[in-house]
């Protein structure tokens, strides 16, 4: 077998929005699987904000990215050859494949996947650790009771759009924030929202009041910054806001805004807690296979962005922070 792999290669620690020049393009020769690993030729790759911060040399809850390595990222494949006994040539497999057309990788991290059920790029998405993390910190942290007002920021995105349908799903109103009317439109007109804030032209605070009447019980932060800050003065009393991300702030080590409003917490007798998806990794199936269901039975949408070519990574990553997307993000291996 001979192959080669286009690489996406991290060779800066990014200043503010990664650029093309953070990352070289490299052919390599895919090696022959070692016992225990599987050689697969990447179908589609995720992109996902939570990679800014694997770009960053600090602690967090994984290792940075090395310099000179593999851009770290979630992939969906097809077996090329196998040396591990669970997987066979021709599987499709989800997992760590890294931002490149063919990964050489140990099998105990790859999970199979069945492009009968649904397109292989929905296992990134709607079937795959966005929606799996909307699950989970909705259900979970966010502790939704039927009848809750669960308000969402970054709400058209991958875990956003999720969190307002499963919202729904479970007897609650959601009311999404995402940029622009086009993305406001989408939440209602077709993800069923309850009502979209467009947080470029309204005043945030005066419409969340319009849109939750009765305060909000959720609030599922995926942005930080001024948003957090506004929606901590509408909680409802007892209200939970689950810090699943702050999008707002990962270019910006240096000046993080923190919520000066957190006394709001303290009034309204409120939690706000932060997870990691990854926590609830054992309890992946039951999620999962919830999820599968409510798609079967047509009671969830999604959208994708999709950006072909291995080699256009960095502009196409940057479309996450400038919000030109809509859903899931997702690079297509050409
Ligand atoms: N805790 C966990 O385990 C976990 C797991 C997965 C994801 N996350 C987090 O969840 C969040 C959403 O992730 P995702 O994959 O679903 O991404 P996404 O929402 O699909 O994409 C990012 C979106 O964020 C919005 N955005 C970017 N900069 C913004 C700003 N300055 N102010 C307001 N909105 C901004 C943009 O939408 P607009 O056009 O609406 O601005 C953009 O489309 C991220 O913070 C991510 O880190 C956490």
């Amino acid at each position: 077998m001979s192959h080669t792999s286009t690489q996406v290669i991290l060779v800066n620690r990014p200043e503010g929005v990664p650029t093309p020049s953070d990352f070289e393009i490299r052919s390599q020769p895919v090696p022959d699987p070692d016992e225990g690993e599987v050689v697969v030729a990447n179908a589609y790759i995720s992109l996902d904000p939570a990679m800014r911060g694997w770009m960053r040399d600090a602690r967090s809850y994984v290792p940075p990215v090395g310099l000179g390595e593999v851009m770290r990222a979630g992939a969906v494949g097809r077996v090329l050859a196998s040396r591990d006994p669970n997987f066979v040539e021709g599987d499709h497999v989800s997992g760590l494949l890294g931002v490149q057309s063919i990964a050489c990788v140990p099998g105990k991290g790859l999970q199979k996947v069945d492009p009968t059920l649904a397109p292989l790029s929905a296992y990134l998405g709607v079937l795959g650790m966005p929606a799996v993390t909307a699950y989970f910190g909705l259900l979970e942290i966010g502790a939704l009771a039927a009848g809750d007002t669960v308000l969402i920021s970054g709400a058209a995105g991958a875990v956003g759009s999720m969190v307002g349908q499963i919202a729904k799903l479970k007897g609650a109103r959601a009311v999404g924030i995402a940029g622009g009317p086009d993305k406001c439109r989408h939440l209602v007109e077709e993800l069923g929202f309850d009502a979209a804030i467009d947080y470029k032209h309204d005043d945030v605070r005066e419409r969340i009041k319009a849109t939750c009447p009765d305060r909000v019980n959720v609030y599922f932060d995926n942005v930080g910054g001024e948003l957090l800050n506004t929606a901590l003065t509408q909680l409802a009393m007892r209200a939970r806001v689950v810090i699943c991300g702050a999008i707002s702030q990962y270019n910006y080590v240096d000046k993080v805004e923190g919520p000066s409003n957190y006394m709001a917490l303290l009034v309204s007798r409120a939690r706000m807690e932060g997870f990691v998806v990854f926590d609830y990794a054992k309890r992946y199936g039951e999620a999962l296979q919830q999820l599968g269901a409510w798609l079967a039975a047509g009671d969830l949408s999604y959208r994708e962005t999709v950006i072909e070519g291995v080699e256009n990574f960095a502009d196409a990553f940057a479309k996450l922070f400038s919000g030109e997307k809509l859903g899931k993000l997702v690079l297509k291996v050409s």
